[in-house]
Parts: C-alpha cells; structure tokens; sequence
C-alpha cells in the first residue's frame, strides 16, 4: 500500500545518472548502472570512515574513533553485495571510489556522514524500487536491507551531532 502524503516529505533525491528517464520499466543496463553509483558510494564510504577515524582530535577521540571505525564492516559488505550483484547482472562492478567529501573538525567530519548516510538512505530506497520495476524481488528486499542499516547510521550520526558542543 502507498502513503502519498509519506512519500511527499522525502527531499528531493539526488539522481543517479538516468534514473530521471525511468518511467514504468527498468532496464537491465540502467539498473546495473545505478548499482554501480551505488558502489562508488560504498567505497567512498569505507575510506571515508577510516580515514575520518585516524583524524579524529580532542576528548571524544577515543569514542568518535571507534565509532567511524564500526561503520566500515557495514559498508564494506554492502560494497561486497553490490559488487557481486552487479556481476551477476552481467556487469563490471566499478573499482573507483567517489571522492570523499574534505573535512577538517570533528563536527565536519560528522556533519559530512550525515549527509553522506542520508544520501545513501534516498538512493537505495529509489534502488528498491528500480529493482522491483526490474522485477527482481530478491535485489528489492536486499536493497531496503540497506535502507534499514543506512537509516541506523544516519539517526545516530544525528543525534551525535544533536548536542555537539564544539
Ligand atoms: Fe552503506
Ligand atoms: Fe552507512
């Protein structure tokens, strides 16, 4: 069942390339595309939390570290998943990253996950729905899998920076 009036309140997604030309049908070669984006993200994401990790400074190092560093097995399997997925689409799974976004403070290093996570959640609800236009069920309920654990990253990484003192 839809929820028109849920559905309107998600902002504007930032479309992966085509994505504006799909209508009713998904196709094969625009969907592996898409999960290619999807990739580069994902790598983009796993330097982006170790290299965060490693310039983490003042009293909260310790935590704020750990916490970047749980983050990079999650990524690294969803990167994995799409990976093989891509592959068994028949596809060449990407190996270059997006690049990640500078930041120099703590508070831009989190400010930059959470745009980064919030990105992720929109793409891969639009992905869900791509994949079950393909028809591809499976891909579907994998992708809002992702949904749920990009959502978790990205409610923490909010209420962390909800009374960020610095
Ligand atoms: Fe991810
Ligand atoms: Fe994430």
């Amino acid at each position: 069942m839809e929820w028109p009036a849920q559905r309107a309140t998600v902002p504007a997604a930032p479309l992966s390339p085509r994505t504006k030309e799909l209508k009713t049908h998904m196709d094969k070669k625009t969907l592996i595309e898409n999960l290619n984006h999807d990739l580069a993200e994902e790598l983009s994401a796993v330097i982006q939390y170790t290299t965060y990790a490693a310039k983490t400074t003042g009293p909260y190092r310790p935590q704020l570290e750990q916490f970047f560093l749980a983050e990079v097995p999650d990524e690294q399997l969803h990167a994995q998943f799409l990976a093989n997925k891509v592959v068994a689409l028949g596809g060449e799974p990407t190996t270059t990253p997006n690049p990640v976004k500078p930041a120099k403070t703590n508070r831009e290093m989190l400010q930059a996950v959470l745009e980064a996570e919030s990105r992720a959640v929109i793409a891969y609800t639009q992905r869900a729905e791509e994949a079950g236009e393909f028809g591809d069920v499976g891909l579907k309920v994998q992708l809002e899998d992702m949904v749920r654990d990009e959502t978790g990253h990205r409610e923490e990484t909010e209420r962390i920076l909800r009374d960020w003192p610095l």
